[in-house]
């Protein structure tokens, strides 16, 4: 598996990995999963921060980011807790969240590699249309269509209403960004990302300033491009 490959290439034995949670990693996680199995991946020196969470939720919570990172990543590749930071959604004070990320960001350095997907309003983690490039960790009113699709992650309807989020700026900084898309609704999501303007009120294009990115898609995904 390509982007597999490319993690394997760009992540050394020590590194600082920010992996998305959502639809769109979860067969680059059972890839991941395998290799470390059979003794073809060394994740021992990693350790982990988590891009986004639900206000309101942690692991404790079926389908919060947590937890389902938790059942599709942490738990498969064996990794000890203290070994990742997350945004605690449940916390009295999550601005304090967003503190502890940061520090423990600059604590390693920066993130290696950012593993992230597109919402269908061009967000990025939850930096929604219109969120501040320069932006670090906060915590944010969600867009309309974060609130929609995000409910298909609950076993019954949700209100999601805040998330807490690393920011453009945060992200920016990582040494190297893989931006992933599978599947056809997310052609013209991912056309308008690629070869759209660079603005804010599409986040995913702003990544489009970042030397280090690299793009995986799969055919339905990429069917838009070059078309508009
Ligand atoms: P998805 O979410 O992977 O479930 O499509 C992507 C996102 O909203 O960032």
């Amino acid at each position: 598996m390509e982007v597999a490959d490319a993690i394997g290439e760009c992540l050394g034995p020590v590194a600082l990995f920010c992996p998305a949670s959502g639809d769109t990693p979860g067969l680059l996680y059972q890839e991941l999963a395998r290799r470390v199995a059979g003794g073809m991946l060394d994740v021992e020196g990693w350790q982990f921060v988590g891009l986004d969470e639900w206000v309101g939720m942690n692991g404790e919570d079926p389908g919060s980011c947590r937890n389902s990172l938790d059942k599709e990543l942490f738990e498969p590749l064996q990794i000890d807790p203290r070994r990742i930071c997350f945004f605690d959604g449940r916390a009295a004070d999550p601005e304090n969240e967003c503190a502890l990320a940061e520090r423990f960001i600059r604590e390693h350095g920066r993130i290696d590699l950012a593993v992230l997907g597109i919402g269908m309003n061009g967000h990025i983690a939850m930096n929604e249309p219109g969120t501040d490039i320069d932006g670090r960790s906060h915590v944010v009113e969600l867009h309309p269509v974060t609130r929609q699709t995000g409910q298909k992650y609950f076993n019954g309807p949700r209100a999601l209403e805040r998330g807490i989020t690393l920011g453009m700026g945060t992200l920016l900084d990582a040494r190297h960004i893989f931006l992933l898309a599978v599947g056809g609704h997310k052609a013209s999501v991912v056309q308008r990302a690629l070869e759209g303007p660079v603005t804010a009120e599409w986040p995913a294009s702003l990544l489009r300033q970042h030397a280090g990115l690299r793009v995986f898609l799969d055919r339905e995904a990429a069917s838009a491009l070059g078309k508009a």
